[in-house]
């Protein structure tokens, strides 16, 4: 049986030349996507709606179960979460779980206005 002597090779220009903005939310996306796994995993019991052990409490603050689990994630809440996450998860977990807070948070971050309307002038 003949190989073909060519094969079509796609290119990947186009994929390349994604703009950063357009980069940076599959990034999000996907940190989002793997830090939801792991929160499913160590969290899901009491954050998770469809849980039998799930408490309301709980699911004021996010439920897993939300399409956007995400938007309940305050900055304080965050790193609260980062410090749950390390004191029980494995070290691919944790260091999942860093990514994912740092670029929420940087995303939160960018959705400011920016920082001279946000910051009280210094008084003279
Ligand atoms: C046994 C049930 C239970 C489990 C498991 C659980 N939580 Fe919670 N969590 C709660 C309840 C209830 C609240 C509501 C506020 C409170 O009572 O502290 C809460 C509140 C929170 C808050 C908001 C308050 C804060 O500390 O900033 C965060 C963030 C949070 N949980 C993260 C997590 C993470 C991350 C995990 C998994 C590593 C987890 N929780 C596992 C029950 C649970």
């Amino acid at each position: 049986m003949a190989v073909p002597a060519e094969t079509t090779v796609p290119s990947e220009a186009g994929a390349l030349a994604v703009p950063a903005d357009v980069s940076g939310a599959r990034m999000l996306a996907s940190a989002r996507d793997k830090a939801h796994g792991i929160l499913v995993a160590y969290c899901g019991e009491c954050h998770q709606s469809s849980s039998p052990g799930a408490k309301d409490g709980a699911l004021a603050v996010f439920d897993l179960d939300h399409g956007e689990w995400y938007r309940g994630f305050t900055e304080e809440r965050l790193q609260s979460a980062r410090g749950r996450i390390d004191g029980q998860a494995s070290p691919p977990h944790k260091l999942a779980f860093a990514r994912f807070v740092e670029l929420e948070a940087g995303h939160r971050a960018d959705r400011t206005e920016p920082s001279a309307g946000n910051r009280p002038l210094p008084v003279q």
